[in-house]
């Protein structure tokens, strides 16, 4: 197999690292990719809005499949655009990439096939009406803009200036553009998160192993949202009673609500969880693996994945078993200084082979490049020091002796990654979880 990967992040490097480990692939490609990707596997040059571009180079390169990383590009059309041109690309078409593209039609969507979530006080289209509803609901209120921002776009709250200052800055500042134009209120939920991943091929599934990420930048959950600042896996985090409540109450309803609505769902399939006092609810539809989720699982994964991903593309998934070694994983995001709000970049990244040489470590690249053996930052979240072990526990000293080894200015990263927590009761006190 000939394999293009898109994207530029921690979680591409993980799918790189891990579909170069299979028998049966010959090439990887990764565009645009980053500096630990480019030691690995050949970069190009691709820029992510460009559907046509990304089409054109897998069809130059004679990629036998394409396997497409971030949320931006699928929710373009990208898996359209290379439909039209013969190419095959694991991931869902537009129509049914809504689901993390429109939370208004995530909601919709749940909401006419049962699927439990949050319920919904109103979906507003002027600031007016939003404002006023503020009048009416309950607290703690979250507000959710409607189209992709990057992380940004969800406020957890219990003060009612705090809604409106967020609701001015999406719909009459426009800091989204169009992304914040429509506004969704719904039902504040209090519980531990979890995120539940699987591989569609249209008609059948398999489940990746359950994780659980870290948003918040710094320990404790304190400090803004991020994109992820650490996430672990471990088969304790889903004990067999509540995996069957999810797949019953939650993924089957939605596949079956894909199939009645003509959505050919082939591709990863996140289902980011709030579990409940009152059973397991859905916070939201992602259509793609998660970052840094993705680093955690694949780090467990027992089984062929590039094979898994070309029996998902051409439908074959029956046959597929996604296996995953005993023990846990962990992933430390190793962030920028000032990141998220104002990433400094351009620092040289020390320490890494020390950290690689860290038994049971694994480190992956995201906001990288390369000049011959230099690495210096490009982006906020900057590695995904990985690691196994027989346990958390293990598998948390471990990332955390690699991850004392790497030196970068300034840089931070959280030292409470895989620690048990009390259920969040974030929501009840109006913080982001
Ligand atoms: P989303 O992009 O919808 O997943 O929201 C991002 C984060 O906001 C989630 O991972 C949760 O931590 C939080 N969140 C979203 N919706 C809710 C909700 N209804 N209740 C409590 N927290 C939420
Ligand atoms: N880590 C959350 C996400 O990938 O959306």
């Amino acid at each position: 197999m000939k394999i293009l990967v898109i994207g530029s992040g921690g979680r591409e490097h993980a799918i790189v690292w891990k579909l170069l480990q299979s028998a049966a692939v010959a090439k990887v490609w990764c565009a645009p990719g980053n500096g630990g990707i480019s030691k690995d596997a050949e970069c190009l040059p691709l820029d992510l809005n460009d559907l046509k571009a990304a089409a054109d180079l897998a069809s130059r390169l004679g990629a036998g499949l394409t396997i497409v990383g971030p949320e931006l590009p699928l929710a373009h059309g990208i898996a359209d655009e290379f439909a039209k041109r013969g190419l095959a690309l694991l991931g869902p078409p537009r129509k049914a990439a809504q689901l993390e593209g429109s939370k208004v039609f995530a909601k919709k969507f749940m909401e006419r096939f049962r699927i439990p979530t949050a319920s919904t006080y109103g979906i507003y289209d002027s600031p007016i009406d939003a404002y006023t509803s503020l009048c009416s609901v309950d607290w703690p209120l979250v507000v959710k803009a409607d189209g992709l921002c990057a992380g940004k776009g969800v406020l957890v709250t219990s003060s009612p200036d705090e809604a409106a200052a967020f609701i001015d800055r999406l719909m009459e500042k426009n800091e989204f553009g169009d992304a914040g134009k429509q506004v969704l209120f719904e039902e504040g939920l209090a519980g531990r998160e979890l995120s539940y991943i699987i591989l569609m091929d249209g008609k059948n599934f398999v489940s990746l192993a359950p994780t659980r990420d870290h948003k918040r930048t710094f320990d404790n959950d304190q400090g803004p949202n991020t994109g992820g600042m650490g996430a672990f896996s471990s088969a304790d985090i889903l004990p067999p009673e509540l995996e069957i409540k999810i797949l019953e109450t939650i993924v089957r309803p939605t596949l079956a609500g894909l199939q009645k609505e003509g959505m050919n769902y082939c591709g990863f399939l996140y289902f980011g969880l709030m579990l409940t006092s009152d059973g397991p609810k859905v916070l939201e539809y992602n259509c793609r693996l998660g970052d840094p989720e993705t680093q955690a699982i694949l780090l467990r994964a027992d089984f062929d994945f590039a094979d898994a991903c070309a029996q998902a593309t051409s439908g074959n998934l029956a046959a597929v078993q996604a296996k995953s070694s005993d023990g846990a994983s962990i992933c430390v995001v190793v962030a920028s200084e000032g990141y998220p709000e104002k990433p400094k970049f351009g620092k040289e990244i020390l320490g890494l082979e020390a950290a690689a040489s860290v038994p049971g470590a694994t480190i992956f690249h995201a906001g990288t490049r390369r000049e011959g053996e230099k690495y210096y930052t490009t982006g906020g979240r900057v590695l995904s020091v990985g690691a196994v072990g027989k346990d958390l526990s293990a598998a948390s000293k471990i990332a955390y002796e690699a991850a004392s080894k790497i030196r970068i200015d300034g840089a931070h990263y959280r030292k409470d990654i895989g620690t048990p927590r009390a259920p969040s009761k974030a929501a009840v006190e109006g913080q982001n979880p």
